[in-house]
């Protein structure tokens, strides 16, 4: 499995297991979820994605167990979380409304709740989740900033950060951003020409792609659709599964996209490393990309 520098201390695999389906799984037991993230760590897949939102501010506490119980297995992981969403849900159940909280008095107990459920002693990349329409950059910034100096946070990002709300935050930070996670996929390809992966692609930043199966929706589109008509031909002649051609398209470009697969299927995490066995060049790349639009380039 390839690697992506985030920075000189800090390199994730280039296919990341998300664990925001982690609370939906039947089984959420510490033996499961080390299942799954020891199927991961056999094909080299060794960076999680957590938020604290995840499973209704539960999915953090869920894998916390299994890192109680394995010590060890953290050693061999990179994890993400993210902070900022504050939802009438679990430890937030009082609140009236769904908001983001970007004040540093937030993300200073977010990233020490998120240490103690997880029974780590460092998040390894923080994402500010959603853009704060109320953010005060400069105290943002400046909270970001003293995580990481603290040591509690070794890097930082954002997920779904645009342009603007990109240099907005940086302008106010001493600490380079790492990554935005953005959502890319066959179903939802806007960001290769809307200028969000065209922005990081000038930095020299590696993007993070979110639900790069579209959810799952790709998998079940009908039968007679031409996109999937597509897939399943690539998929037959390279020999490899239908998710691997959607998640090798994300990867083919030259962004050096991260996927971050979501499945809680654990024979289909066993197979989550054949993405890198397909050969996607220029032509194959566009002929799904035609599929994807539902008609040719301009
Ligand atoms: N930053 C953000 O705002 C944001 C938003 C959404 C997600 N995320 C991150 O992205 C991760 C992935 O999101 P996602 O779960 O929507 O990703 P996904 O990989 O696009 O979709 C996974 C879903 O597809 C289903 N699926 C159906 N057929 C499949 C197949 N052949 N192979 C694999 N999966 C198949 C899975 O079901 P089974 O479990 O039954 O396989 C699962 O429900 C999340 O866990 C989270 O870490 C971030």
């Amino acid at each position: 499995m390839n690697r992506v520098s985030l920075n000189n201390d800090l390199d994730l695999s280039r296919i990341i297991y998300g664990m925001w389906r982690l609370g939906d799984d039947e089984d959420t037991s510490t033996g499961q979820v080390q299942a799954k993230i020891e199927a991961c760590l056999a094909q080299g897949i060794t960076s999680f994605d957590q938020a604290d939102i995840y499973g209704g501010y539960e999915a953090e506490e869920i894998l916390g167990h299994t890192l109680k119980k394995s010590p060890a297995l953290r050693d061999q992981m990179e994890i993400i979380t993210k902070c900022d969403i504050v939802a009438p849900a679990g430890r937030y159940a009082d609140k009236r409304v769904k908001y983001y909280d970007t004040s540093r008095a937030h993300i200073l107990s977010s990233v020490d709740t998120s240490l103690k459920l997880m029974n780590i002693d460092q998040i390894d990349v923080l994402l500010v989740h959603r853009p704060d329409p109320f953010m005060d950059h400069l105290e943002t910034g400046a909270a970001l900033d003293e995580v990481v100096a603290s040591g509690k946070v070794k890097t930082v990002g954002v997920s779904n950060f645009k342009l603007h709300d990109w240099t907005l935050l940086s302008s106010a930070m001493k600490t380079p951003l790492v990554t935005n996670q953005i959502e890319v996929s066959l179903g939802a390809h806007e960001a290769f020409t809307n200028g969000d992966v065209a922005y990081l692609q000038e930095r020299g930043i590696a993007p993070m792609a979110w639900s790069p199966l579209g959810g799952g929706s790709l998998m079940g589109r009908p039968a007679d659709d031409l996109l999937r008509e597509t897939m399943a031909r690539i998929a037959q002649e390279q020999q490899v599964d239908f998710a691997s051609v959607a998640v090798a398209w994300i990867m083919a470009h030259p962004a050096n996209i991260m996927p971050v697969m979501g499945t809680n299927n654990i024979s289909r995490i066993q197979s989550l490393s054949e993405a890198n066995r397909v050969e996607m060049d220029r032509e194959t790349w566009f002929e799904l990309y035609t599929a994807a639009l539902g008609n040719e380039v301009p």
